[in-house]
């Protein structure tokens, strides 16, 4: 990995191509735009030699860090690369003075979650029927959080 850049309104189109080609509950370019141009998100990426690898979205708010979203491209994965963009991103938040990481996750994605649990997320709430599924059905989000 080169280094962990802070995205701006014009990478929207590719942080969302890269991860519509990873899993199908990709944010698309207009979400990325606006999270990006709101001001209130930052959005971080790693690459290689300008190769997007993957991105994490952390909103802060006083002093609770919120990962909004996060993904490594599908031919990165298994390299440990979700567990150094994830360390990046909390020391990141700590050092803008959050103490706490926030985040959602489905209960279904146990890859997630061990990622998250690895790095001192614990489960604290289940939301029912947060997240609808293509067929119209509803799956839960898993409520995590850590002290930073
Ligand atoms: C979840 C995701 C970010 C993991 O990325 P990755 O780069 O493959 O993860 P890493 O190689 O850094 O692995 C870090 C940890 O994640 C967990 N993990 C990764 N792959 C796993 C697998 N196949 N099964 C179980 N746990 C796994 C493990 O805890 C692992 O630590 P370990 O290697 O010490 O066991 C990636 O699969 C992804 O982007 N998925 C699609 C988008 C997504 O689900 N995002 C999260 C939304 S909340």
């Amino acid at each position: 990995m080169d280094k962990y850049l802070r995205a701006s309104p014009v990478d929207a189109e590719r942080i969302a191509q890269a991860e519509a080609e990873t899993t199908p509950h990709a944010w698309g370019p207009v979400m990325y735009a606006s999270s990006l141009e709101s001001g209130h998100d930052t959005v971080w990426l790693c690459q290689q030699q300008g190769q997007l690898q993957g991105a994490a979205v952390l909103m802060q708010v006083l002093d609770e860090a919120h990962l909004q979203n996060f993904f490594i491209h599908v031919r990165h994965q298994g390299q440990g690369l979700a567990s150094l963009l994830l360390a990046h991103v909390m020391q990141q938040a700590k050092a803008n003075a959050a103490s706490q990481m926030f985040l959602e996750v489905r209960c279904s994605n146990l890859r997630a979650q061990a990622l998250y649990r690895k790095h001192g997320f614990q489960d604290y709430a289940v939301r029912k029927a947060y997240y609808r599924l293509p067929d119209g059905s509803r799956e839960d989000a898993v409520l995590m959080k850590a002290m930073l």
